[in-house]
């Protein structure tokens, strides 16, 4: 049977399941097909040219399980609250104004950030942007109050588990003789500040496929777009500060950052999809010479999304129950587990069955390889090029957050990566 023909199939079967909040109308020729909102499931396209988002789609079709809409813009607000409250503390040293945070407990960890005049600009508006979304999705109809998150203690968890060590609140503390405040500079707040924004920007593609409401679909493809954006200023604003030390670890941006994507990418699965600030792998876009990485995407130029599921895992650092990490007390609403994160469909075939547990998308590596050289310039065989999108030294691939450009030599060592290209981004940036 032609692989289009099993895709509609099974999403004829799939949408008995999950089928909902359907405003389009069957005479419009627009068939209510679970998340598939189309009359025409099969093409025109080819579609194993377009496996990573047909894979997003299938994971984000098992993602959604029995959920509805509302659960599913209940489980947006976790994240938009998260996000939203740490950069409103940030930039302004309060919390949302009026009933936005729906009486949630005050995050906590948290204070005004310590800004230069062009960080606090940035921040300022990130914040906005970022209380711009939980409007957004309180007008989308998320009615439940905001999650509780530890900010600072998060931090800290998740670095250590970046650094190799046991993620406990004052892991880096004793290893490096004061904790981790996301708050203390330029460098260390925006590191924060891009570590959540990038999983609100993966997050939000992949609720594009969970949600069945084309309406609020569109208005996630747009949120996506807008934390993309927001992304790729912070980037830019840390490229051009990719040398500067980040206390207290006592290594570059590029390198805490580097570590910082290792884990993500490890917590989300076995498949590799997360970027560094500098990128030399071909399986994604390598800029030649440069290797400046302001928009990670795959080599067809799309981001990639992630599963509420895989979001999870990744906030509660591989917490079985969903609570943990910069979740002490979990989720809110009805999606609060990672379950299934670490099952993997690569395959083309069927879609999986609603709720099996099935819920990560394909890798970028899917997508194929762009054949060296990109340019006559390169990039040609390049460090990093075999095994990981991070560019630092670390061992080969097996799939855990050790190998993904995670360098394992005493953290106080000189950075062991390729020179980072400093330069380069400084002149980009004009300073
Ligand atoms: C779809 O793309 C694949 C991979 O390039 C190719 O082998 C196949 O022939 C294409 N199918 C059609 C119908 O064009
Ligand atoms: C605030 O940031 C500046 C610039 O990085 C730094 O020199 C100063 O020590 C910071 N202040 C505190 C209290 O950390």
């Amino acid at each position: 049977m032609p692989i289009t023909k099993i895709l509609s199939l099974s999403v004829v079967s799939i949408c008995i399941a999950v089928c909902q909040a359907q405003p389009f109308l069957t005479g419009l020729n627009l068939l209510p097909l679970g998340n598939i909102r189309t009359s025409d499931a099969g093409g025109p396209y080819n579609v194993s040219l377009l496996q990573v988002q047909v894979n997003e789609v299938k994971a984000a079709i098992a993602a959604r399980g029995p959920a509805t809409d509302k659960d599913v813009v209940n489980f947006a607000l976790n994240q938009e609250c998260f996000e939203g409250r740490f950069d409103t503390y940030g930039a302004f040293g309060r919390d949302f104004l009026g009933d936005l945070a729906g009486g949630g407990p005050t995050p906590l960890g948290v204070k005004k950030a310590n800004l230069s005049t062009t960080g606090q600009a940035l921040a300022e508006e990130v914040a906005l942007i970022e209380q711009g979304h939980v409007t957004f999705l309180r007008h989308a109809g998320a009615s439940l109050p905001c999650p509780l998150t530890d900010i600072t203690g998060g931090f800290n968890k998740f670095l250590a588990q970046a650094y190799g060590l046991t993620p406990t609140a004052t892991a880096i503390q004793e290893k490096f003789g004061s904790a981790f405040d996301p708050f203390q500079n330029d460098e260390t707040f925006f590191l924060s500040v891009l570590t959540l924004e990038e999983l609100g920007a993966t997050g939000a593609k992949g609720l594009v496929g969970v949600i069945s409401n084309p309406v609020i679909a569109t208005g996630f493809a747009g949120l996506a777009a807008a934390a993309n954006a927001q992304a790729a200023v912070e980037r830019a604003f840390l490229i051009a500060r990719a040398t500067n030390i980040v206390p207290p670890f006592g290594e570059t941006v590029q390198q805490v950052f580097a570590r910082i994507s290792a884990v993500r990418d490890s917590l989300d699965g076995p498949q590799l999809d997360d970027q560094g600030l500098f990128n030399t792998d071909p399986r994604a876009i390598a800029v030649p010479a440069s290797y400046v990485n302001f928009v990670p995407t795959d080599i067809q130029g799309i981001t990639f999304g992630r599963t509420p599921q895989q979001l999870i895992n990744i906030e509660t650092l591989g917490s079985s129950d969903g609570t943990g990490g910069f979740f002490p007390s979990g989720y809110v609403g009805a999606i609060n587990k990672p379950t299934g994160y670490a099952s993997q469909d690569t395959g083309l075939g069927g879609f999986p069955a609603a709720g099996t547990g099935v819920a990560t998308q394909g890798s970028i590596e899917q997508a194929g390889t762009i054949l060296p050289p990109i340019t006559s310039a390169g990039p040609t065989l390049v460090d990093g090029q075999l095994g990981e999108t991070q560019a630092v030294g670390g061992p080969e691939e097996t799939d855990s957050y050790t190998s993904r450009g995670y360098s394992n030599a005493p953290a106080q060592n000189p950075y062991n990566g390729p020179t980072p290209p400093t330069s380069v981004g400084q002149q980009l940036l004009g300073r």
